[in-house]
């Protein structure tokens, strides 16, 4: 049966030369074509990996998994989203899933590889992108009491997944014989996750020295994850004789120079992760001392889990650890809920500008 063009699509567009222009657009929704499903997109988590998955989209794809117009791009957030209409035998309307999506109000997607927990979307220009971001889990429609624990877990999966994996890595290397693990934009929610992870581990030989901005110290010392806060621009907590693996979130060349030199040999291992100081990227110099900083990419790290653990032994590792991190955010998260274009506006600019308080946990709809 044939769908007909009904009400209008938004979509949140930016520059992806000036991520500080910003437009919205809306259209007539297309038809559906034979095999495909529409997502009504319900709400989706926002911080500083949203503005890094602009910043880098160039370098990384990102802008390529959902196209606009010349030069525009949409932003990729983690989200719900339901779906409203469906030429697909195996998926139906009413079902909710999560996911990678637009900063849009739908989605229209191609789905495959269907089975009882999800769905990919096959959509042509996405097949050749990293295969993590076009799973769609099928997840249950919240009853009136659960929006609240969707919020966390919305906000926090992607995060804490990439935490979750680099401390993986660091079991394995058996913590690269460091005593010592410290962690650029430590008020991160990524750096949270991971400072969680570590500080638990009764038996552990080395400390967590949180590396943030002098606005950001006292919530990162209060977090109770940090063995030591200290301020990017003192870097105090570093002892220059402790081994040490540095965890770069924050992507700073002139942080990421400055623990370098200040370690030198000492720094057994430097690995560079994220991007929140987005405007102070520079690489490395030739003669930083130190090991050359890893770049870590977390899909490939899942690609790699996924083969030795299969997808369900991953799976059921990472919702294990996440339960535990998400029932305890409410100590030092807050949601913070917005609706509508002025909204997801101000949040974008104020993430994108470095003005969100880390405590915020932003959850948005169009
Ligand atoms: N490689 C991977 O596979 C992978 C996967 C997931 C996430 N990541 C990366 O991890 C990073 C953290 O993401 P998140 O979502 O956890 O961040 P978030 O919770 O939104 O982090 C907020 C913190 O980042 C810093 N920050 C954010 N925007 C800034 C700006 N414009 N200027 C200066 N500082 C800014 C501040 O920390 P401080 O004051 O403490 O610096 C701020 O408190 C992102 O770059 C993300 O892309 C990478």
């Amino acid at each position: 049966m044939a769908t007909t063009p009904a009400a209008d699509t938004m979509d949140f567009l930016v520059r992806r030369d000036d991520l500080h222009r910003t437009a919205f657009a809306s259209a007539a929704r297309p038809a559906l074509g034979d095999g495909e499903a529409r997502l009504a997109i319900d709400v989706f988590g926002f911080t500083a990996n949203n503005v890094t998955y602009a910043a880098i989209g160039e370098m990384l794809r990102y802008w390529e998994f959902f196209p606009a117009a010349d030069g525009w791009g949409r932003v990729p957030v983690w989200g719900f989203a339901n779906v409203v209409e469906s030429r697909h035998p195996g998926v139906a309307v009413g079902e909710r899933v999560y996911g990678y999506l637009p900063m849009s109000t739908h989605l229209v997607v191609r789905p495959d590889h269907v089975r009882p927990d999800g769905f990919t979307d096959v959509t042509p220009h996405r097949t050749a992108l990293p295969p993590v971001y076009n799973r769609y889990l099928r997840v249950g429609v919240p009853s009136a009491d659960e929006p609240a624990r969707e919020d966390g877990s919305m906000l926090l999966r992607p995060l804490f997944a990439t935490a979750f994996l680099l401390d993986d890595l660091l079991v394995e290397q058996a913590f690269f014989g460091a005593r010592a693990i410290a962690l650029s934009s430590a008020s991160s929610k990524t750096a949270i996750g991971l400072a969680a992870l570590l500080a638990a581990r009764a038996d552990r030989a080395y400390r967590v020295i949180g590396l943030t901005s002098a606005g950001n110290a006292a919530f990162v010392g209060g977090l109770g994850y940090y063995d030591r806060a200290s301020t990017y621009d003192a870097l105090e907590g570093l002892a220059a004789d402790e081994p040490t693996v540095f965890v770069d979130l924050a992507g700073n060349g002139a942080v990421r120079d400055a623990v370098h030199r200040r370690l030198g040999d000492r720094l057994r291992y430097s690995c560079s992760v994220g991007l929140t100081h987005h405007e102070r990227m520079a690489l490395p110099p030739a003669d930083l001392p130190g090991p050359a900083p890893a770049f870590f990419f977390a899909p490939d790290r899942i690609e790699k889990r996924t083969r030795e653990w299969g997808p369900a032994g991953l799976q059921e590792r990472l919702d294990a650890a996440l339960g535990r991190f998400v029932a305890e955010s409410g100590r030092w998260m807050h949601i913070r809920r917005g609706r509508g274009p002025a909204d997801v506006e101000r949040v974008y600019r104020t993430v994108l500008d470095g003005r969100a308080h880390p405590a915020d946990g932003h959850v948005l709809a169009l």
